[in-house]
């Protein structure tokens, strides 16, 4: 029989290959928040980067571009889909960086052998989030610097919001969501680190119009849960949705605007 951790990792997995296709489609929010995350950390040319839940290469691009050709990226995620997917990416860029399928709980890498451990919205996902942050810390070199965001708002929270209008509860967020700034700093220092900040960050994305949205938020981890309403439910959804914030009249255009948290760290 399955532990309770190793069922939340197994349901993640199956979440995110399910996802990885479409994954950041539309205006790339993911693709956003992984570049201020590398912009941020600002990596030296040269030096040696672990993204750990790679997805489909938010972080790990900008990183590659930013270490160079004698740096080194290694991404690692716990879904397969993402990993192949990524590594085709990559080939197909002509980008250095080696993917592995991987838990950010157990990792394969020695001791004090990197300069950065970086992760976007990955941590909400593990069960064991201060054994996850010991092994980030463990591997990062003395002096290294570590990264992570959190979603406070999200790209899907306008959908959930419509669902909830509709009586249609989804899920709860993952239950180690973190949307409050104290709450990532104390995490990050009760793990060991040093010199922690963490960045509020917002940004504003733009959707020709509420079909659009709604399928991108499918690129998302929430796909499951979208792909499982029936046809009604979307037709009222995205009627709701035309009906609510943000709609030029002229442009017809719909703005989300979603918020990150940006935690930066030092081992
Ligand atoms: C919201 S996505 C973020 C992907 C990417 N970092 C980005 O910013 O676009 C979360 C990712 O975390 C991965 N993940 C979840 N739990 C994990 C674990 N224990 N170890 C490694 N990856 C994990 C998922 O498979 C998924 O690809």
């Amino acid at each position: 029989m399955m532990s309770d951790a190793a069922g939340q990792k197994s349901r993640v997995r199956q979440q995110f290959n399910l996802a990885s296709a479409d994954y950041d489609s539309g205006p790339g929010c993911f693709a956003h928040y992984g570049r201020r995350l590398v912009d941020a950390i600002n990596p030296s040319p040269g030096t040696s980067v672990l993204d750990i839940a790679c997805g489909r290469g938010a972080i790990l691009f900008p990183a590659a571009a930013a270490v160079g050709n004698e740096g080194a990226v290694v991404g690692i995620d716990l879904a397969d889909g993402m990993i192949q997917q990524t590594r085709e990416d990559a080939r197909a860029r002509g980008i250095k960086v080696r993917l592995e399928v991987g838990d950010a709980e157990n990792l394969n890498f020695a001791d004090e052998s990197l300069d950065y451990v970086l992760c976007g919205f990955g941590i909400m996902f593990f069960p064991n989030q201060s054994r996850a942050l010991d092994e980030f810390r463990r591997v990062l070199k003395p002096g290294g610097r570590l990264g992570v965001t959190t979603w406070r708002v999200p790209q899907i929270h306008e959908v959930r919001q419509v669902l909830t209008e509709l009586g249609v509860n989804p899920p709860p967020y993952a239950p180690g969501w973190i949307t409050e700034p104290a709450v990532l700093s104390d995490l990050l220092v009760k793990c060991g680190f040093h010199d922690v900040q963490v960045i509020l960050d917002d940004a504003e994305f733009e959707y020709p119009n509420a079909e659009a949205y709604w399928e991108h938020a499918r690129g998302t981890g929430f796909r499951q849960v979208m792909d499982g309403l029936d046809t009604d439910v979307v037709r009222r959804g995205k009627a709701l949705l035309r009906d609510r914030f943000g709609i030029s009249r002229a442009s017809g255009m719909i703005n989300v605007t979603m918020t990150a948290l940006i935690g930066l760290a030092t081992r």
